[in-house]
């Protein structure tokens, strides 16, 4: 690791008019009927605090206080094998089935109506993603239909029998999940996923112009595909989709917890990699529509030891809402996350949609217990924060830091940031990758205002960076006030300690503070 400078040249927030607008989908989550998400998690009818249909109140009031924008809904992989049929209609009259990608039984208690409902009272927008595994474009026709119809037809009718008259207005869509992966219910080559979803994008558009589709981009960039996916898929759907997709989970694997700060350098690399090939398709065909990003789905997450416990459970076993998927997120997990979030928001001129994956017990940032409390993990709160705190335009941060050596990236810079911009002030997003050395961050601010005032700063960092929030101890980790950031002469000055995450909001001085 290369010294840090004892005082470091203030680093510099871009001018003004290099600055992009930043669109509140990047706030997006995921909910995937998947363990104990919906059932059990968000819906548990004999809960204490459950609504008349059955919704979880106090995860309700977390998910509102994540800020999430806009939710991705059902799937992931279980959407390649649903029928969504199967999740309208009177509940007692809905049929249990396999869910073949989880192991698991589905018993279709939750659906469109149900999960709207939810979505109402979060106030989150719905993003629907339609089975391209098992089913086809006829299929998902029928839900667009089912979904946003207006005019007097068989699908509307029955909608509106099932109590809901007025139209979802579902506007934006994904055509099927991580189609290129061989654990995906019909997986399928480029080519036929590429014609398959060209074909499904031109009737859902016939229906409705203006939708915003997502076609399946690589499910990780270390996929043996990653590159040459896009490429044939945006070849045949380029004309007819808005965005495609990016998915990427992080974990600190064999010990190596300095090369998992690191990650975020995979998610910049990523992004920048999908953008090219995007935009040579674009050329090739001499267009300048510029396709965006959807990072629909991203997080840290311990497949590994998915893999090798989880993975296992017995085959003749099909369980209601089994506990799959619920790592314990550790301080230094919740850095990493501020670390991919700050990566986002510096892309956010492409990445104009991502969804955190997932949302609640399922590697997410929220956890529950049967007849018992709701509680925030770690990576609750880069999260909310960020999505609280970030304003209306993104300006990038050149910030003077030392770097470290990364097996895979070479000489990583040991501090990111980011900022952003609106009517009421700045906000600055910070992270400290080192594992050992505290990191003197000066900013000039004197080019974005007159003078400023801190006016809220937060940090997370812990000691003991593996520590958690549990049932047991629930608040063990939470954000602190982050002392010692100080304005001088414009500029702005902080320590961060290793293995940080901070956020800081500016003001502006009042005429004569
Ligand atoms: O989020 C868990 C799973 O990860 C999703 O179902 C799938 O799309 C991805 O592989």
């Amino acid at each position: 690791m290369t010294p840090p400078a004892s005082h470091p040249a203030p680093g510099r927030i871009g001018p003004a008019d290099s600055s992009f607008p930043l669109d509140r989908r990047v706030f997006g989550g995921f909910v995937e009927h998947l363990g104990r998400h919906i059932y059990d998690g968000i819906h548990e009818p004999g809960h204490p605090s459950a609504d008349a249909r059955g919704f979880r109140g106090d995860v309700i009031e977390l998910v509102r206080e994540l800020g999430v924008s806009t939710i991705r809904y059902p799937g992931g992989n279980f959407v390649s094998g649903y029928r969504w049929e199967d999740g309208v209609g009177p509940v007692a009259e809905r049929p249990r089935r396999l869910d073949l990608a989880w192991h698991s039984t589905e018993t279709n208690e939750v659906g469109l109506h149900e999960f709207s409902h939810w979505l109402d009272q979060v106030g989150s927008e719905l993003m629907l993603a339609v089975n391209l595994g098992t089913r086809g474009t006829a299929e998902a026709l029928d839900l667009l239909e089912y979904a946003n119809g207006a005019v007097d037809t068989e699908w509307v009718r029955r909608r509106a029998a099932h109590g809901r008259a007025e139209p979802f207005g579902v506007t934006m869509w994904c055509l099927g999940n991580e189609m290129d992966g061989w654990w995906q219910l019909g997986a399928r080559s480029a080519a036929e996923y590429g014609a398959l979803a060209a074909r499904t994008a031109r009737a859902m558009r016939r229906f409705d112009p203006h939708l915003q589709l997502v076609v399946c981009g690589s499910s990780a960039r270390s996929m043996p595909t990653f590159g040459e996916w896009e490429r044939e898929v945006l070849s045949h759907t380029f004309d007819d989709v808005d965005f495609i997709s990016c998915h990427a989970y992080y974990e600190e694997r064999d010990g190596d917890a300095q090369e998992f700060l690191a990650s975020a350098v995979d998610m910049d690399l990523f992004i920048r990699q999908v953008v090219e090939i995007a935009d040579e398709v674009a050329a090739a065909r001499g267009s300048d529509k510029r396709i965006m990003i959807s990072f629909d789905e991203w997080n840290v997450w311990y497949q590994s030891r998915w893999n090798a416990i989880e993975g296992t459970q017995p085959l003749g076993e099909w369980p209601v809402a089994p506990r799959l998927l619920e790592d314990v997120y550790t301080v230094q997990d919740a850095v990493v996350v501020g670390d991919l979030l700050i990566t986002l928001l510096q892309h956010a001129d492409r990445v104009a949609s991502a969804s955190l994956a997932q949302l609640v017990n399922v590697i997410g940032p929220i956890m529950t217990e049967p007849g018992g409390p709701a509680w925030r993990q770690t990576t609750f709160f880069p999260f909310s924060l960020t999505s609280r705190l970030a304003g209306a335009r993104v300006l990038p941060v050149a910030v003077e830091t030392s770097t470290f050596r990364s097996s895979r990236f070479g000489e990583v810079p040991t501090v990111n940031a980011v900022a952003t911009v609106d009517d009421g002030g700045l906000s600055l997003f910070l992270v400290n990758r080192s594992l050992e050395e505290s990191a003197e961050v000066r900013i000039d601010v004197a080019g974005h205002g007159a003078g400023f005032d801190v006016a809220e700063s937060h940090l997370l960092h812990e000691a003991d960076r593996y520590a958690v929030n549990t049932l047991d101890d629930p608040d063990r980790v939470r954000p602190r006030p982050f002392d010692g950031v100080a304005i001088d002469g414009g500029v702005l000055s902080a320590t961060l300690p290793p293995v940080s995450w901070a956020a800081v909001r500016l003001t502006p001085r009042p005429v004569g503070g």
